[in-house]
């Protein structure tokens, strides 16, 4: 089976770390996202795979290549204008032939895909979504089923009155191919809101596949951190590795779940508390303290310096003794002059220095 990742979007949500690549590659345990993903897929026998892009296409196709890489075949298509999920998706309409997967492009899950694509073909459905429950089911689009797990309604935003379930729809379906028939070229639609409540009012058979399985989209920055936090912590508190071609000091303390990139100098007195994630080319001086942060390549962070719970952006250059506590996200090339103390929740632009 074949499968369309939707990698177009902008990413607003995720600013300012999606101001100078797309959300498709931010690094994801120093990894792009997408390697992370399609390894995922390729986990479950999908082994060809379309990116339905629009902003910033370029870097993903510079960092995927043709996918030999990664053992899996990849096509790339640009969208001239935003089509929107389902729009994009008719896009690609070329390279798709029988049944076939959509992926959002943000996702990170463990959800049983091989076990949805058995449900799919045995229901004999035209359309399979995946379900994963959420705590506040009042801001999302919620998807009710019956107890055969056909969808009978799709509830935008229900209020609490009007909750009777907390699964929502996972931005991963199966389609057969006749579902192109019904979306539009060349014009904006959207599966969630367009598309799949018409298939329903028409009768087709829609079926959800329920899961409680680790599922979350990277679309904020807070989510971005907790990716780390939770598959980090799933690796335990021993689990430290570091590139070969990193330097440690002796004296530097490092308390996993920790993962440093190659080339890192890391000097005596340095702490290091996981979940953190140093990324490659990184430089942390005498005394400096990591604690839940996730730094991207190339930061400099001096001596005496206290980052954390927060994301660093490549190209950071953390003077001695500042100051980012919990919540703070840095954009690309930020300086922060010596001893400057940053607010809790602050995001900063990139390409800015602040002191
Ligand atoms: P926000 O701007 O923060 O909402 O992020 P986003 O642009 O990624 O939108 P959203 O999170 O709603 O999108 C879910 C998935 O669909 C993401 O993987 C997007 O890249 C993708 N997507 C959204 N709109 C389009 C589009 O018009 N074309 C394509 N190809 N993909 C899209």
């Amino acid at each position: 089976m074949k499968a369309v990742i939707l990698v177009g979007g902008e990413g607003t949500r995720l600013r300012p770390l999606t101001w100078k690549r797309p959300k498709a590659i931010v690094p994801i345990l120093n990894q792009p996202f997408l390697e992370y993903l399609i390894d995922y897929l390729k986990g479950h026998g999908i082994e060809e795979i379309i990116l339905a892009m629009g902003y910033l296409p370029d870097p993903i196709q510079e960092c995927l290549g043709d996918g030999t890489k990664l053992g899996v075949r990849l096509h790339y298509v640009v969208e001239d204008t935003p089509l929107g999920t389902s729009g994009a998706v008719k896009n690609v309409e070329a390279y798709l032939d029988e049944s076939f997967l959509v992926f959002n492009g943000d996702i990170i899950t463990s959800i049983d895909l091989t076990k949805m694509i058995k449900q799919h073909q045995e229901s004999k459905s035209v359309v399979s979504i995946a379900l994963t429950p959420v705590d506040n089911p009042t801001i999302y689009g919620v998807i009710e089923t019956d107890e055969h797990g056909r969808v009978t309604r799709f509830v935008e935003k229900p209020g609490w009155d009007e909750v009777t379930t907390n699964m929502i729809n996972a931005g991963i379906y199966i389609l057969e191919h006749e579902v192109l028939a019904r979306i539009q070229a060349a014009k904006p639609s959207m599966f969630e809101h367009d598309i799949f409540p018409s298939l329903l009012i028409d009768g087709q058979p829609i079926m959800g596949y329920s899961s409680e399985s680790y599922w979350i989209d990277i679309g904020t920055p807070e989510k971005y951190l907790k990716v780390h936090q939770d598959l980090l912590r799933k690796k335990g508190g021993q689990f430290v590795k570091v590139d070969s071609t990193s330097h440690i000091d002796m004296q530097a303390k490092v308390e996993g779940p920790v993962i440093v990139g190659q080339n890192c100098v890391i000097s005596g007195d340095v702490s290091i508390k996981g979940p953190a994630v140093i990324g490659a080319g990184c430089r942390l001086d005498s005394g400096a303290v990591i604690e839940g942060a996730v730094l991207w390549d190339q930061i400099h962070v001096g001596k005496g310096a206290r980052l954390v719970d927060c994301v660093v952006a490549t190209g950071g250059r953390i003077h001695d003794d500042c100051l980012i506590p919990s919540g703070c996200v840095l954009g690309d090339n930020v300086e922060l002059e010596p001893g400057y103390m940053m607010s809790e929740g602050t995001k900063v632009e990139p390409d800015t220095t602040l002191g």
